[in-house]
């Protein structure tokens, strides 16, 4: 596999720094109460590790697996398998992803996860590339809001590769 040198467009550094506002921005939001985060699978992997260990609350984690994406392009199909191990009736939750594009993904699992009936659902993006959006949705946390670029690194993928790059990159078009 030839893999394209990395542009950076956000350095490990601020990555580290702005996980960090974000959990200490939930632990205070959610103060005095249980959270279930669910993260989606492949992308959320690595962002949810790091959040998920700057949140000072009691709290559970599951995962759904989506995946929409062909090599380095979107099909605009989305395959969701939402089966969770947990019963998220009545708990707060927060679903943590990579990146936040046409909004296709969260909005089907936002579907899916409302029928279990929570009490709350919240949004928490690392990445929010909010031009690209087609359906009515938003993130209630979001570290970065990005340009119209390919991004790869800190989970993201590169055709399956790259997710364990510690910053974020861009392919320029
Ligand atoms: P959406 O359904 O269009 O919002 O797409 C969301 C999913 O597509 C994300 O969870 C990512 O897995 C993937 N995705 C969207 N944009 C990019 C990108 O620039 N690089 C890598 N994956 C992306
Ligand atoms: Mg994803």
């Amino acid at each position: 596999m030839k893999l394209p040198k990395p542009k950076v467009l956000i350095s490990e550094r601020r990555i580290r720094k702005r996980v960090a506002e974000l959990g200490n921005q939930i632990s205070s939001d959610y103060e005095d109460q249980d959270l279930t985060v669910i993260f989606i699978s492949t992308g959320a992997v690595i962002f949810a590790s790091d959040l998920v260990r700057n949140i000072s609350l009691p709290i559970q984690i599951d995962s759904i697996s989506a995946s929409s994406y062909t090599g380095i392009k979107s099909s605009g199909r989305v395959k969701v398998d939402s089966r969770l191990k947990i019963d998220i009736r009545g708990k707060n939750v927060l679903i943590v992803d990579d990146i936040l594009d046409s909004g296709r993904t969260l909005l089907k699992i936002m579907g899916a996860l409302k029928r279990e009936k929570p009490a709350d659902i919240r949004i928490c993006v690392l990445l929010d590339k909010a031009s690209k959006r087609v359906g009515q949705i938003r993130p209630d946390y979001s570290g970065f809001s990005i340009p119209d670029v390919f991004v790869y690194g800190y989970g993201l993928d590169y055709d399956g590769y790259c997710r364990n790059l510690p910053c974020v990159a861009f392919l320029e078009k």
